[in-house]
């Protein structure tokens, strides 16, 4: 057994990685490689409970691996892969919504949302939250770093983690939410009261990590703001635009707030504050899309360092599952050990 904790994180291919997934996440996996043992899924599984393009889901699913390993993500130091090649994720899924009631998932307020808003409820869109226990109860998780809108889906982990040891004998470890900070929230360029999101199409909304340059300064320069004209941090809403600029400067830079009011001390006004941010997050995403270009005219050893992820993963995942089932009561052949 490893002495350091188990940190486990999904991200879904659900279209290209943003800032708001880089300041808000990734950027904190990347510093955190050597502290905690990490392991970082690209949850295509998760992504199929609402309908996919075939090829788009396999487009995306390789873009999202490519962008996190050229964020800095070290196949060396975490555990990176893909859900869809560790078989037991779908198989830990059946056997756990088997010990949690359907009272637990009807409850979940992303469920009720998301099934309002459709006309035609997929199945897996309810279960999705037993694949996500699953995910983390396979690699006994410490810890799973989730923004606020995981947090009821890792208190259901929990629930069906505490169950199952019940039912069956402690087996499972009970994982923690960390929930992140107010700070780290990015919010959208079009409308700062929405968090940034990569399923969202409108043009001016997110900035992506494969942006071109001015793609990323059109983007900053329609951003919302308010009719004043004062450059400072603020929780007020009508101010929400002119913070989320400050806090994407803060977060790219690394400063602290009074060092980044007195960077903008010599704004002439909004548009330099616009012009600034972007030139900022430009020189930080450059190195990134340099290196997600490289990785995808490179197949072969995207795949290479993908399959290392996946064959590390499936080490662990397949392990716990063969006690998982034990402890149910299944008879494990030797070809399944
Ligand atoms: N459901 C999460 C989301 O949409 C992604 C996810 C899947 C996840 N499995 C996970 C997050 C396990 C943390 C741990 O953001």
């Amino acid at each position: 057994m490893s002495a350091k904790r188990r940190v486990f994180s999904g991200i879904q291919p659900s279209g290209t990685l943003t800032l708001g997934n880089y300041l808000g996440a990734i950027k904190r996996w990347v510093e955190g490689q050597d502290a905690k043992e990490n392991f970082i899924c690209v949850v295509d599984l998760h992504a199929i409970t609402v309908p996919q393009d075939p090829d788009a889901l396999r487009a995306n699913t390789r873009a999202t691996a490519a962008l996190l390993l050229a964020a800095g993500i070290d196949p060396a130091r975490t555990t990176l892969f893909v859900q869809s090649h560790v078989r037991a994720h779908a198989e830990a899924s059946w056997l756990l919504s088997c010990v949690a009631p359907l009272g637990w998932l009807e409850r979940m307020t992303q469920y009720k949302a998301k099934a309002a808003a459709q006309e035609s409820v997929l199945t897996a869109l309810l279960t999705y939250p037993i694949l996500q226990a699953g995910d983390i109860l396979l690699y006994d998780a410490h810890e799973v770093p989730v923004g606020e809108d995981q947090k009821q889906h890792i208190e259901l982990a929990r629930d069906i983690a505490q169950r199952f040891n019940h039912l069956f004998g402690e087996l499972l470890v009970v994982p923690e939410p960390k929930i992140a900070a107010a700070g780290a929230r990015v919010m959208g360029l079009d409308d700062p009261a929405k968090k940034m999101s990569k399923s969202a199409t409108a043009r001016g909304h997110a900035v992506r990590l494969t942006d071109s340059d001015d793609e990323i300064r059109w983007a900053f320069k329609r951003a919302v703001t308010d009719s004043g004209r004062e450059i400072v941090f603020s929780d007020e809403p009508e101010k929400a635009g002119v913070n989320n600029l400050l806090t994407i400067y803060q977060v790219t830079t690394g400063k602290d707030p009074d060092a980044v009011v007195a960077d903008f001390a010599s704004a002439r006004g909004y548009g330099d504050l616009k012009t600034w941010v972007a030139d900022a997050v430009i020189e930080a995403i450059t190195p990134i899309r340099t290196r997600f270009h490289e990785l995808m005219a490179d197949p072969a050893e995207l795949d290479r360092q993908v399959a290392l992820g996946a064959d590390h993963a499936r080490e662990i995942a397949e392990a716990k599952l063969v006690a998982i089932k034990e402890a149910m009561g299944f008879g494990v052949p030797a070809a399944l050990r």
